[in-house]
């Protein structure tokens, strides 16, 4: 008898799993991965997981009908953006899930082309920062930290020469790993401390949010050839991992480092305005992404946006330092205000 409850139950088990599944299903523009609900195997009689998914798929697809339904009310009373496919009597429903982008606009009513940034995300840069500053290094680390810049430049010159256009572009795709990695760790750090991180992992995260926006710019301005896009494979590789391990051993070092990056950088955007003024690069205008993101005039051209890219670098320069800092006083940074939203 307990032998025949047993294997009854190892039954159940098998078949139902008692944990949750996933089914894999096709919306109308991608793959999603659904989670189904977990099985209770007590209550229920066992079924094989095509059994499941039969079963599971006719109860989505019920759902769906509905949600669509109560969807195309609430938008013929919102006026959003489900909308019926012509002649089929089908909705064409975004997503499943109720995930639905809201009508954004721009300020003069014209709506919102872009999905990766959103108009709260967007700024005008304080062009009126000091671009001059510079952090004199003293101990042997600054010392170090600086020299390390320097070298590395040497073969940036070498290969790039005059190519500012180009040599934005394959810098910034680095320049976006230090703030990610530190984001990361200062993540992970306050988990595993039960701690705040007084406001760093977001102040990070957001410069490299900020640089990658600075690369989305300059692709629109500088196709990579299939030679710069392996490089660019290879370096973050390299860039990443080297990183991560400085970061965690020393995150005085990386700062500090990231700090004179920045300072090499604003030398770089200063080489490329002169460039233009000059007549040598063309002043074109200035990409949609650029106008959007840093609220740029309409007919802002490439002068604009290298300028406000430049700002930005020198805002980084700042960040950087202040955290090399912070960390040289033998401090953790979320004793120290961090400078969320610092243009
Ligand atoms: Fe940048
Ligand atoms: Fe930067």
């Amino acid at each position: 008898m307990n032998q025949l409850l047993a294997r009854a139950v190892m039954r159940r088990l098998i078949a139902g799993g008692g944990a949750s599944r996933y089914v894999s299903s096709l919306s109308a523009s991608s793959t999603v991965v659904v989670k189904a609900p977990a099985l209770r195997w007590l209550d229920e009689p066992a079924m094989t997981m095509t059994a499941f998914c039969c079963r599971w798929e006719s109860r989505r697809m019920m759902s769906s009908t509905t949600t669509a339904a109560a969807e195309k009310d609430k938008d013929k009373k919102q006026g959003g953006d489900v909308k019926e496919k012509e002649g089929s009597g089908e909705l064409e429903v975004s997503s499943y899930w109720g995930i639905m982008r809201p009508q954004i606009t721009r300020e003069d009513g014209s709506s919102w082309p872009w999905n990766c940034f959103m108009p709260w995300e967007t700024y005008r840069a304080d062009v009126s920062i000091d671009l001059t500053k510079h952090h004199v290094p003293k101990t042997f680390m600054d010392k170090f930290a600086f020299r390390t810049v320097k070298l590395l430049r040497i073969p940036t010159d070498i290969f790039f020469q005059r190519r500012y256009g180009c040599r934005a572009m394959m810098l910034e795709t680095v320049a976006a790993v230090p703030g990610m990695v530190g984001g990361m760790l200062l993540h992970l750090r306050s988990l595993r401390k039960f701690e705040h991180s007084g406001g760093w992992i977001k102040a990070l995260l957001d410069e490299a949010e900020n640089e990658r926006m600075h690369l989305m710019t300059m692709v629109e301005l500088v196709k990579p050839k299939w030679y710069e896009r392996l490089l660019v494979l290879v370096v973050q590789g390299v860039f990443f991992n080297c990183f991560f391990v400085l970061y965690m051993c020393s995150s005085k070092l990386a700062h500090r480092i990231v700090g004179y990056l920045e300072e090499e950088a604003i030398h770089s955007y200063t080489e490329f305005l002169n460039d233009i003024n000059s007549g040598k690069i063309e002043n074109i205008p200035a990409p949609a992404i650029a106008i959007d993101y840093w609220r740029l005039p309409k007919d802002a051209r490439l002068k604009d946006v290298i300028t406000v890219i430049r700002a930005d670098e020198a805002h980084h320069r700042d960040v950087n330092h202040f955290a090399s800092d912070i960390r040289f006083q033998g401090k953790e940074l979320k004793e120290a205000s961090a400078p969320i939203g610092y243009h």
